[in-house]
């Protein structure tokens, strides 16, 4: 397991394609996790010619996020840990598939996952990875918790086109075969499916949890430019997303549009409710608020 390999005896004549796998487990290479993922790799490479690159996060310094969101408001390039959050960008932005690869600790992801994926938070508010396409990984003893979700919504969040993502329960694998080959299968079936999804001329039609992601980020967006015109607005604005129901363009059910409004539409009326109360929905807080200036 090269820290950046290039193999694969039958890759196609076009060029290789870049594996990035993201290794959260403190036991890094020595994991369970680490051995899992190469079962992915393998799957690609028997398609492709794969450039593979392990980014094992015990193995660099990943401080806690510093907090005051700078990298939000005002870019990463402002972000106090920039030497460490730019270069961790640039390995996702230069792949063509991201694998988050974490075991399960305490039902949820391990601390370096959790911080890695902090550490992107901007990505949120501008996703860029909307080209990539991904797979999630996570291995345990024998209680999943909300690790694939967690990884699964992260990436998303970026942007990534997320094909699937498999729980691993290890005490099963070690004990039997038969969970063990379908394991196996699984894996290396989703490496295939992940040459097959960047080799595909046309992206899949957007799944209505994306929509709604997209969708509702986009009413984010155009709500805060009345507010000041943000590093969010000028990003969603460049890449043309205000006017498309989606990152690209193309086929976009016009059912699963209008649910995906509807949806949006009835979180942002919940949280406005939440904030204002119920009279918000009657404009009171347009009279509360205009009885409290007269009032001051
Ligand atoms: C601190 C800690 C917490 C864990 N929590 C869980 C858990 O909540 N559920 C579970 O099924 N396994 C849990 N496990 C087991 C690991 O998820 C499992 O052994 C995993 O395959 C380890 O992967 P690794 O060898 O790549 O680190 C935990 C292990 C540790 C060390």
């Amino acid at each position: 397991m090269a820290s950046a390999s290039t193999a694969g005896e039958t890759g196609t004549a076009e060029s290789s394609i870049r594996l990035l796998i993201v290794l959260g487990s403190p036991r890094g290479r020595a994991g369970n996790t680490a051995e899992l993922a190469q079962l992915i790799e393998a799957g690609m490479k028997a398609c492709a010619v794969v450039e593979s690159d392990y980014l094992f996060l015990n193995e660099i310094p990943l401080p806690d996020c510093a907090d005051r969101s700078l990298c939000v408001s005002h870019g990463i390039a402002s972000c106090p840990q920039r030497e460490i959050v730019e270069p961790l960008l640039a390995r996702l932005q230069r792949a063509h598939v991201i694998v988050l690869a974490s075991p399960v600790y305490c039902d949820s992801t391990t601390a370096l996952m959790k911080r890695f994926i902090e550490h992107l938070v901007s990505l949120v508010h501008r996703p860029c990875l909307h080209e990539k396409h991904g797979f999630i990984l996570s291995t345990c003893g024998g209680r999943a918790g909300l690790n694939v979700h967690l990884m699964r919504e992260a990436a998303r969040c970026w942007g990534v086109h997320v094909l699937g993502g498999i729980d691993v329960k290890m005490a099963a694998y070690a004990s039997s075969p038969g969970y063990r080959n379908r394991i196996t299968r699984a894996l290396s079936g989703a490496g295939r499916d992940l040459f097959a999804a960047c080799r595909a001329r046309v992206r899949p039609a957007p799944t209505l949890g994306e929509l709604v992601w997209f969708q509702f980020w986009r009413a984010v967006v155009k709500f805060e430019r009345r507010e000041l015109p943000s590093l969010d607005y000028q990003h969603w604005s460049e890449n043309g997303w205000l006017d498309q129901p989606f990152y690209r363009s193309g086929r976009v059910s016009a059912l699963k549009l209008l649910l995906a409004r509807i949806i949006v539409l009835s979180r942002l009326v919940r949280a406005a409710v939440e904030i204002h109360g119920w009279s918000f929905l009657l404009g009171g807080r347009a009279r509360n608020t205009a009885a409290a200036s007269k009032r001051g």
